[in-house]
């Protein structure tokens, strides 16, 4: 089918001297909580990485005891939930794939923590699935009759076989309140939390970048000290 290739979304990520943007992150994470994680787990993603972010030790500490998280009750040792702490995990929001099957048409929603790796182009695909549901057009529909939805199922042009069983996530602007003030545009939304999905996929990716310019320097440096060490070693045969 003729699905659409991500569109290419400008980030502080991009490019050689990329840098997070410690405000989109935490406006993607907000995004992330009170949107996707209805339906999809961070599983490789700990409470206490939220540190990361820019928020200080006792933020962490109180952003963790908004989650809850699986427990035992201490009188009678059984199975309750606690609210979280920066040591746990992000929790799951179905107990096991059965369940989530279940509450959605049959599909599986999958862990987001390496969506972003997943997925060719990741970071724009994720932005751009987001903001890619529309109705298939007329053409489409006449050159491709499967691709019209079937029941439960939702028309993405960003999706490769074109229609998911999930519903457009994002579907107001102003969903969520950002607390800096941003306005909450269905883009802005999109781009916050592909921006966040990209972190908990590869948080050391801005150093990573960083990394490599001292090693640079370095590799020009040594070549240019072997090169005068060469010239001075061999000076004497002519
Ligand atoms: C699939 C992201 C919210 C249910 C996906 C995929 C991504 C994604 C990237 C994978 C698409 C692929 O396989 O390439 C998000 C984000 C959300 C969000 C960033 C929040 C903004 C939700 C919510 C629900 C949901 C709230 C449930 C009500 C699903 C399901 C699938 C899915 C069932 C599997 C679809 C299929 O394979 O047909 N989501 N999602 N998602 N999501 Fe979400």
């Amino acid at each position: 089918l003729p699905y659409e290739h991500p569109q290419d979304v400008n980030f502080s990520f991009d490019g050689p001297f990329g840098t997070w943007d410690y405000g989109q992150l935490q406006r993607g994470y907000k995004v992330y909580k009170e949107v996707c994680s209805a339906c999809h787990s961070l599983k490789f993603v700990a409470l206490r990485n939220l540190g990361e972010l820019g928020y200080t030790e006792a933020q962490v500490k109180a952003e963790a005891a908004t989650w809850t998280v699986p427990g035992i009750d201490p009188n009678t040792g059984e199975a309750s939930t606690r609210p979280g702490e920066p040591t746990d995990y992000f929790p799951k929001p179905y107990p096991n794939n059965v369940a989530a099957a279940a509450a959605n048409n049959n599909a599986i929603p999958p862990d987001l923590s390496l969506i972003t790796k997943a997925r060719a182009d990741g970071t724009n695909y994720v932005a751009s699935l987001l903001t890619g549901y529309r109705p298939p057009s007329e053409e489409l529909l006449a050159e491709h009759p499967e691709a019209a939805p079937g029941p439960g199922l939702y028309h993405n042009v960003y999706f490769p076989n074109m229609n998911l069983a999930m519903a457009p996530p994002l579907t107001s602007n102003g969903q969520v309140t950002y607390d800096d003030g941003t306005e909450a545009t269905i883009g802005q939304m999109a781009t916050d939390v592909a921006a966040f999905l990209t972190w908990t996929a590869e948080p050391t990716l801005v150093k990573r970048k960083q990394t490599g310019w001292p090693v640079l320097i370095f590799v020009l440096f040594a070549t240019i000290l072997a090169w005068f060490s060469k010239t001075q070693i061999w000076a004497a045969v002519k």
